[in-house]
């Protein structure tokens, strides 16, 4: 693929901008400094490559998960928080996709005040998998709870609880406590609120959310909040297979 395709498939601009950036000497590839924008390379995963001095990876699709922080919302066109999107580099949020500009999409969404694991992706087809019913990837939420949890409330929500807009109960796939005032809840379902509405349902509050992990995919360590990091392709496969 040649060079100036490279860059535009992984959101550097138009082709021209791109053309430009490589002739002005500002791309250099596995090292070394290129400044002939046909000049031709493999286009594998992996490839790196700099632009005025920002590493980065070629990627046919962008998977990466983001440490969300607390006050953000995970919204292109935010009400009253930043979006989360500003927390990415441009050449995520302008990744063209299909012939349009659409960049990476949170694979679901967490409210303003929640912190932790987001997936964001521009895989169309890897967010509806993550999205449909019948995929029921399991979500570890760890809760902050204003009152103190007590063994009755964790039997209640596994057992199931019902909130106001489904007459069928919701049940946790599973609920512990893991201090005083808290508990780790893992779903398989993902309903609006869900969380604080199960925990408002066994007369506690929710007082501060963080999610955990995503199927078998926890959030790094090293992750601070408003940090993100490339998905391992063997992360994104666990992930795809509902592991
Ligand atoms: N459940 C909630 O109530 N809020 C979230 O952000 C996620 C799950």
């Amino acid at each position: 693929m040649q060079l100036q395709e490279i860059l535009f498939t992984q959101g550097f601009g138009t082709r021209r901008v791109c053309a430009g950036l490589v002739q002005q000497g500002h791309v250099t590839v596995e090292g070394q400094p290129v400044d002939d924008a046909f000049a031709e390379f493999d286009a594998v995963d992996g490839l790196r490559f700099t632009v005025q001095g920002t590493p980065w990876i070629y990627q046919a699709k962008a998977y990466l998960m983001l440490h969300k922080p607390a006050g953000t919302e995970c919204s292109q066109k935010p009400s009253t928080y930043p979006s989360i999107y500003t927390l990415l580099p441009s050449a995520l949020r302008l990744r063209p996709n299909k012939g349009a500009v659409q960049g990476v999409q949170a694979i679901g969404r967490l409210d303003q005040d929640t912190t932790g694991l987001l997936l964001l992706t521009d895989d169309g087809q890897f967010i509806h998998r993550m999205g449909s019913p019948r995929h029921h990837v399991p979500k570890v939420y760890e809760v902050t709870a204003k009152h103190p949890v007590d063994d009755a409330q964790v039997q209640k929500l596994l057992a199931g609880v019902v909130l106001d807009d489904d007459p069928k109960p919701v049940r946790a796939a599973a609920c512990e406590a893991t201090g005083t005032h808290q508990l780790q809840l893992t779903l398989t379902e993902g309903k609006y609120h869900q969380v604080k509405r199960m925990v408002a349902a066994v007369g506690n509050r929710v007082e501060a959310l963080h999610r955990s992990q995503i199927g078998a995919l926890t959030l790094s360590d090293d992750l601070a909040p408003g940090q993100w990091r490339w998905l391992a392709p063997a992360e994104v496969e666990a992930l795809r297979s509902g592991k």
